[in-house]
């Protein structure tokens, strides 16, 4: 089969189109044939081997996993004699990160563990399918962190890329007041995803504004926590997935002095596969409340065109590899 490798730390540059040996399924393992993997921040962080203190768990010197992908969708292949849930022939979708189960969807084949998939949601193609899992998690998993309630307000910080675009409406879902901020190019998707008032963050600075918010939840930028700080009413939980250095590595370090009980918090999320919040998100899809935002799709030997994109920081929702046919 086909699939991309990268034997050293790198740019784009580093990934090969290689051919290598079809996988057999464990006892528990699925062979999925790939039809679509989506990309995600953390390909190009494991491809760099950046931040640095990831090569603890990822190898110092020499990636220790050579493959990439975390989300892929599919046509289930054949199945290990313990799995009950798939059948040859069942579309799935799924997630994959993680040393314990290797990554990897960036191929044409997959053994993959059955708890670490779902059938295809009905509502979506297998394109779509393929942009759900790893993006939509951690939004899930966020706003589970933050305790968002109907009726509440919430402010996203970059709303417009793969994560954002699944907080805006799974937000919606939970009948929060959505404030996004985006650029002004992307004013109009992040409506439509459901944004009752956006920001455009080239015209107006959300820390300057007189307006405060039950929960924010930094996906993109550069906010330091003081800022965040000012934007959160006096009970008000700020969640924090990514963005720039300081946005990130700010609170984790001081997250639990500025939290107080009974007051403002301030936590980090860091997204774990579970296929129950999985399933629950297939719900709001099947619903219609949820739909994957797909930006660009490309074909498995153009990854590194697909990578550098990414790497751009400016995706409008996911960007996603057409493998199989
Ligand atoms: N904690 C976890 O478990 C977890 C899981 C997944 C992802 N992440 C992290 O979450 C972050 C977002 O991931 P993603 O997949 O959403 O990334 P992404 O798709 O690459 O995000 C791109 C989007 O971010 C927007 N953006 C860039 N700079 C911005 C700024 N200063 N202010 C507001 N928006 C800005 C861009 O809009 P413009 O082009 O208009 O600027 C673009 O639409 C990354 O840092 C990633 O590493 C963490």
């Amino acid at each position: 089969m086909k699939a991309i490798q990268f034997k050293n730390y790198g740019g784009p540059e580093v990934l090969e189109y290689v051919d290598l040996p079809n996988p057999t399924p464990g006892p528990n393992e699925v062979l999925v044939k790939i039809h679509a993997a989506a990309l995600n921040a953390a390909d190009w962080h494991i491809m760099r081997g950046t931040p640095y203190f990831m090569r603890l768990a990822f190898g110092l010197f020499k990636p220790k996993y050579t493959r990439l992908g975390c989300d892929l969708s599919g046509v289930v292949e054949a199945v290990g004699e313990e799995v009950t849930a798939f059948s040859v022939g069942d579309e799935v979708c799924g997630e994959v990160s993680g040393g314990e189960v290797g990554f990897g969807a960036f191929s044409e084949y997959l053994a993959v563990k059955s708890e670490r998939l779902i059938h295809k949601p009905t509502k979506l193609s297998l394109e779509e399918a393929a942009a759900l899992s790893l993006s939509a998690i951690t939004a899930w998993q966020g706003l589970k962190k933050g305790g968002l309630k109907a009726g509440e307000r919430i402010l996203i910080n970059g709303a417009s890329g793969g994560v954002g675009t699944y907080v805006i409406q799974l937000a919606k879902a939970l009948g929060a007041h959505v404030t996004a901020v985006c650029s002004t190019g992307k004013i109009d998707m992040v409506k439509q995803l459901g944004a009752d008032d956006v920001i455009d963050y080239t015209q107006t600075d959300f820390v300057q504004q007189d307006k405060q918010y039950d929960m924010v939840f930094a996906v993109n930028g550069s906010k330091s926590i003081k800022d965040y700080k000012k934007v959160l009413k006096p009970q008000g939980r700020y969640i924090m997935c990514g963005g720039e250095n300081r946005q990130l590595f700010e609170v984790m370090i001081f997250g639990g002095f500025y939290s107080k009980k009974g007051g403002q918090q301030f936590h980090p999320v860091i997204a774990k596969y579970s296929k129950s919040d999985l399933e629950a998100i297939k719900k709001l899809v099947e619903a219609g409340k949820v739909k994957p935002v797909i930006d660009r799709t490309y074909s498995l030997p153009d990854v590194a065109k697909a990578m550098a994109y990414l790497e751009e920081g400016h995706a409008r929702g996911k960007i996603v590899l057409t493998i199989g046919a």
